[in-house]
């Protein structure tokens, strides 16, 4: 059988691009947990439509990042720098991102805000009807069209009023927040309507399903029914499609041989340090000024353990443009300048932060074991040097312990402030992961934690209002991230949590994670997408 042809719009694209020359481009992989579940969309012959990050003005440089593109399968709609300003950093990052996250609207300066909110409205709107007129360009007959998240409410309804017969989905990334919030929104209804000229909507939990499912009843007035909305006899179904990972890609990755070895020469190496994960974006709704502020506290409160634990938080550096993640940079910065001032001593500090993201190797590396990451780590520096001193550290004698080298390298003037942080992350392994969202639609990073600890059992500690929390609960120390005490009481439950208990917790975790992956997610929206097509067809 020929594989279903599927247009995925999304805001982004897999790839973002980066500009070498006049027509030359470099591409990279885009980082988010949208990107990271569509990559594993193999059962279908998709083509991506989206925005490729980048402001193109020129003719050249457009056609030849459209040529670099279509070798990805990926058609760019080229948004212009004052529509990015208003619709991307605006409209979708300053209004919608905050408020479904339930952190309101913006505050300050309410006057200008009220009075730039129609204007970036209406920036959304055009935005929206310029990935539709791509779709329609590119658009064959019997596709479905899978848009997805917040940046794209307004496209399903801009596809339909030109072609009643597209087959058209709509996936929320993100919460839908309690119908209390997403009344705030001075434009609820119209985002409301559009996204139910979709057939199927879909939601990472059953409570964000309910959620849209209200709105529409109390902002629309509409009859909610168990299958959808019902709107003049057109039903829009709406149901939950719990995301996943390609759990494969990553235990796959920890099956190299060398990596087994080092693991075991690692675990031998490094017996009795503990060390704690954080990968996030740097975003407001990650929470982590909170997971810091915990794990003062715990540090405080336990200091037996100040010179036995280690927090590694990867802060992926999104949005700068806009000034609440610029604000909460320098935020976080000052809260791990204090406490690393506060704790550290001569030879270590408590906290390693990094602004900057990992390449896939790096990560599962840092997910599980850190010695894959050194074989790779050229890719990820282009750095010889680095190279050449993560191998010394591996030769690095018992009696010597990588830390110590490290710092004597610095001593020695032979490395740098970033690369200790860099090979002080190789000589540990995640014990604990530490996920402390105020809000997420579902986070990736805990699942894919999780695939990568087959060896290492290590806890998982997860925010109660991670999507996440719905499916690794059971297996996991849920928290309430606001309350920091109750986080620094995990913190040490987990660093002292017996063997069986971890495996056990572990195993009900795992067997989640590898069964209810990304690609099963996929198949299931889309045959679901098919069906209601044709039960619409009968009801005719
Ligand atoms: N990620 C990445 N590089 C990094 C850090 C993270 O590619 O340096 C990926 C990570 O593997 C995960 C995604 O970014 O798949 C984050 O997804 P998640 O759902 O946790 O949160 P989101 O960023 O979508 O809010
Ligand atoms: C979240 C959103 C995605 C978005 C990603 C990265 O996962 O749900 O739609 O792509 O964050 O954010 P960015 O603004 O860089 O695309």
């Amino acid at each position: 059988l020929p594989k279903q042809r599927l247009l995925v719009v999304a805001n982004r694209l897999p790839v973002s691009a980066v500009r070498q020359g006049k027509d030359s481009w470099q591409l990279e992989i885009s980082v988010g947990g949208l990107v990271s579940a569509l990559l594993g969309l193999k059962e279908f012959d998709a083509r991506w439509i989206g925005w490729a990050g980048v402001n193109v003005p020129d003719e050249t440089g457009q056609e030849a990042l459209t040529k670099a593109l279509a070798e990805k399968k990926c058609i760019p709609v080229f948004l212009d720098e004052d529509t990015v300003h208003q619709y991307y950093n605006g409209y979708c990052n300053n209004i919608i991102w905050p408020l479904f996250h339930y952190l309101g609207l913006p505050q300050e300066d309410r006057l200008s805000t009220t009075r730039s909110f129609q204007s970036q409205f209406d920036a959304y709107k055009k935005a929206n009807q310029m990935f539709a007129n791509v779709v329609h360009e590119n658009y064959e007959e019997g596709d479905v069209v899978w848009c997805h998240d917040y940046h794209l409410m307004f496209l399903p309804r801009c596809l339909k009023e030109k072609n009643s017969n597209i087959k058209v989905g709509w996936f929320l990334h993100t919460p839908f927040p309690s119908s209390e919030i997403h009344r705030m929104l001075p434009s609820r209804r119209d985002l409301l309507e559009s996204v139910l000229a979709a057939d199927l909507v879909g939601f990472h939990t059953y409570d964000y399903a309910r959620h849209f499912v209200s709105a529409c009843t109390r902002i629309l007035g509409l009859e909610g029914t168990p299958e959808g909305v019902e709107n003049q006899g057109k039903l829009t179904r709406v149901a939950a499609f719990p995301i996943g990972i390609d759990s494969d890609r990553f235990i796959r990755a920890l099956e190299l041989p060398q990596v087994q070895d080092h693991i075991k020469e690692l675990k031998e190496r490094f017996a009795g340090r503990k060390v704690m994960l954080g990968v996030d974006r740097l975003d407001m709704i990650k929470g982590i000024p909170q997971k810091i502020l915990a794990f003062e506290e715990f540090l405080e409160e336990n200091p037996e353990w100040r010179d036995k634990v280690v927090l590694l938080q990867i802060a992926v550096p999104t949005r700068t443009d806009v000034p609440e993640y610029q604000k909460l940079s320098s935020q976080v910065h000052e809260i791990v300048g204090r406490i690393n001032g506060r704790f550290g001593t001569l030879t270590a500090v408590p906290i390693h932060h990094l602004d900057r993201s990992l390449d896939f190797h790096a990560l599962c590396a840092l997910y599980a074991v850190t010695v894959l990451w050194l074989s790779k780590c050229s890719s990820i520096m282009a750095s010889t040097v680095l190279q050449e001193h993560a191998n010394a550290c591996i030769m690095t004698g018992p009696q010597e312990d990588a830390q110590t080298v490290i710092f004597r390298w610095v001593w020695e003037g032979k490395a740098n402030f970033r690369l200790i942080s860099i090979l002080t992350l190789l000589v540990f392994y995640p014990d604990v992961a530490l996920i402390t969202s105020l809000r997420d639609g579902m986070n990736l990073v805990s699942y894919e934690f999780v695939a990568c600890q087959a060896l290492k059992k290590g806890v998982l500690i997860l925010s109660e209002f991670a999507g996440a929390a719905q499916s690794l609960g059971a297996g996991a120390l849920l928290v309430n991230p606001w309350n920091i005490a109750e986080v620094a009481a995990s913190i040490s439950q987990a660093l002292n949590m017996p063997a069986d208990e971890r495996e056990k917790m572990h195993q009900h975790n795992f067997m989640h994670v590898t069964t209810h992956t990304s690609q099963e997610w996929a198949a299931t929206f889309v045959s679901e997408l098919n069906d209601t097509i044709i039960e619409a067809q009968l009801r005719t």
